[in-house]
């Protein structure tokens, strides 16, 4: 029996994947559509591992997902596809709604036609994991208590209204069939394979090329950072324990301004790879005009997987920065790749030549 991990060629997801099969015994097999947020090279040091099996296809292909459950015998579904960025759901939301909405319907109605075809201890073990999101909940004020899993959802943005639908979907497919359903919802996630368009390795990498680094509006916007592979934890912790039909929140309590989270990357630079004449990475900041709609703030209270399941974070922001930032350093190749035709196209869409 296997686990289907979909959209497990992106940033998160390739993280899981490779976690995965650090720590657990059973297959994963990943289908993701490889739009320009799936990236192979991520899983290349698992190609060879009789336990992976990858396949190109779209969550919203009904036929081909019933046919992966039935052929590897699945045990679990963890969803990770998804349109991802903000900015992206800004200029254009119609993918959003595609993949993150229909896309969720299409694989729900393919796991509940499997899932009701199980014998009975089958169905008792078959978990279906949504990975959702924080912005879900909307925007904190500034002394507001940080997102409980009841928060009520006020999405802001197309992403975030189109994770939300994708919520409510898979928390009906529990309440009207049963389907045993997980739900978590996470803080900001940063490290290793994070596509250069989000915050962090946009910045490390245009430190490195000296060009701008483009702050949003005044800086001043919270996130509450949490490294990838404590979210991949989390996640196998609530696949191996949470309970059907709940919904856990995973955050890194590591709540900092966009300013301070550049700082700190400049700093590092600054030491890692010195300017001439004592010049700093921060000379490169540049403010920029706001996102609509941008939400200020998102802290999460992940206190309540902490008390059911016994989970917490292994890395603080510092040993993770730490981490990512080396990451970067020594990965030349992988950014080189990434950095792809269409990914310019973006930059010059989003920031101008
Ligand atoms: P990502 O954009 O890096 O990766 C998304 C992956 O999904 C890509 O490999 C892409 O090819 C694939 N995909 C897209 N549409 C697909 C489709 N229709 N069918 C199959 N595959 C498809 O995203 P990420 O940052 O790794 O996020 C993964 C999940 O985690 C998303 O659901 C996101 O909402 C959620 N999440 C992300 C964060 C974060 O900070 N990045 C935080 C909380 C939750
Ligand atoms: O909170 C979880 C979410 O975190 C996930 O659901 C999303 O998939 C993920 O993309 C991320 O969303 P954000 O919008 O918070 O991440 P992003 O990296 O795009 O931006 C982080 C902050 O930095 C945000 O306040 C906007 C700001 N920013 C971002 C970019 C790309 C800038 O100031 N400049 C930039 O160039």
């Amino acid at each position: 029996m296997a686990i289907l991990v979909t959209g497990g060629a992106g940033f998160i997801g390739s993280n899981f994947v490779l976690d995965w099969l650090t720590h657990e015994q059973q297959p994963v097999v990943v289908l993701d559509k490889l739009t320009y947020a799936g990236n192979p090279e991520n899983l290349k040091s698992i190609h060879q591992d009789p336990r992976f099996t990858f396949v190109r296809g779209d969550i919203a292909d009904r036929a081909l997902t019933s046919r992966l459950l039935a052929e590897h015998s699945i045990q679990a579904v963890v969803n990770f596809a998804a349109e991802s960025h903000v900015d992206r759901s800004i200029l254009g939301p119609g993918e959003f709604i595609q993949t993150n909405v229909v896309g969720t319907f299409e694989l729900l109605e393919a796991v509940r036609a499997y899932w009701g075809g199980l014998d009975a201890s089958a169905r008792d073990a078959f978990r279906f994991l949504h990975v959702s999101t924080d912005e879900v909940y909307g925007s904190l004020d500034a002394d507001a208590p940080a997102f409980t899993e009841t928060h009520r959802y006020e999405p802001n943005s197309p992403y975030s209204a189109s994770k939300a639908a994708s919520d409510h979907l898979v928390r009906a497919y529990h309440h009207t069939y049963g389907v045993p359903v997980l739900t978590t919802n996470c803080s900001n996630n940063y490290g290793p394979y994070h596509f250069p368009e989000k915050l962090i390795p946009l910045m490390i990498l245009n430190a490195l090329a000296g060009k701008p680094l483009p702050v949003y509006g005044d800086g001043k916007n919270v996130r509450d950072w949490l490294y990838v592979t404590d979210h991949c934890s989390a996640i196998r912790r609530v696949l191996a324990a949470g309970k059907p039909g709940h919904v856990y929140n995973v955050g890194g309590n590591n709540e900092m301004t966009n300013l301070e989270v550049v700082q700190t990357l400049c700093t590092m630079l600054d030491a890692l790879r010195p300017l001439p004449a004592g010049r700093s990475y921060w000379e490169q900041v540049t403010f920029v005009k706001d996102r609509p709609g941008h939400d200020r703030r998102y802290a999460i209270d992940a206190s309540l997987l902490e008390r059911e399941l016994g989970w917490k974070p292994a890395e603080t922001f510092e040993s993770g920065i730490r981490k990512t930032v080396a990451w970067y350093l020594a990965n030349p190749q992988w950014v080189e790749g990434v950095v792809s035709g269409n990914y310019r196209e973006w930059v010059a869409r989003q920031y101008g030549s």
